[in-house]
């Protein structure tokens, strides 16, 4: 058995799974564009349906001019803890794309599942370079579109908080507690072979 951070997995597995994980307590550095390039790099050999693509990305570095703009597209909880992080990313899916030998767009009906798969390719490479990515669905989406004039064919799909973990001291108490690997459901609670029977 795979075992790391207090997580044990039920079958072998390579240790990077268990290693990644989503702290809230950040220790305000700031990142390197370059450092924050590679992640994006690894999110860019992400899988998609046709090799169309679909994800976007939008991010904005601690201690830059467009900082404090991005911590306002993040709702008031999130807000609280991801001020200390180092930078945020915002997650955008394009919902078409044109199909090959086509001349024009159609519905990309995978948008979100491949853009999905290249959030997690971002998160294990950050994990794996010693720094962490913790996703945010709680995000003023209407904002954001307005903000960064994002057209309709663009779905948002999430924020990500990019930084080095910190202490959790630094957290208030409630969230303290909360600041430790996570466990996961039985694999055979979401997996059935041949029929629907979970
Ligand atoms: C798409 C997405 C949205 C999330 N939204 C939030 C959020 O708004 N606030 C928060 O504190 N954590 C958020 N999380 C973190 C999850 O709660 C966390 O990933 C989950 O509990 C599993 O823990 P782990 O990432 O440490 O393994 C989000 C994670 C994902 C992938």
């Amino acid at each position: 058995m795979t075992a790391s951070n207090s997580r044990t997995a039920e079958h072998p597995i390579d240790r990077q799974f268990l290693e990644r994980w989503s702290p809230r307590a950040f220790t305000q550095d700031t990142i390197p564009e370059s450092t924050l390039l590679t992640f994006l790099e690894a999110a860019r050999w992400a899988p998609s349906s046709y090799n169309s693509q679909p994800w976007r990305f939008v991010y904005a570095r601690r201690d830059t001019e467009h900082w404090t703009r991005f911590l306002g597209f993040l709702n008031e909880f999130n807000r609280g803890w991801a001020q200390h992080a180092a930078a945020i990313l915002i997650v955008l899916s394009k919902r078409t794309f044109t199909p090959p030998g086509a001349a024009t767009e159609a519905p990309l009906a995978s948008h979100s599942f491949d853009t999905g798969a290249a959030w997690g390719y971002f998160a294990l490479q950050a994990s794996l370079s010693g720094w962490k990515a913790h996703g945010l669905a709680g995000i003023e989406r209407e904002h954001i579109r307005a903000e960064l004039a994002i057209p309709e064919e663009y779905a948002i799909e999430a924020a990500v908080a990019i930084g080095r973990a910190g202490d959790k001291a630094s957290l208030p108490e409630a969230l303290q507690k909360r600041e430790t690997p996570s466990p996961r459901n039985p694999l055979p609670t979401i997996v059935a072979e041949g029929r629907f029977a979970l």
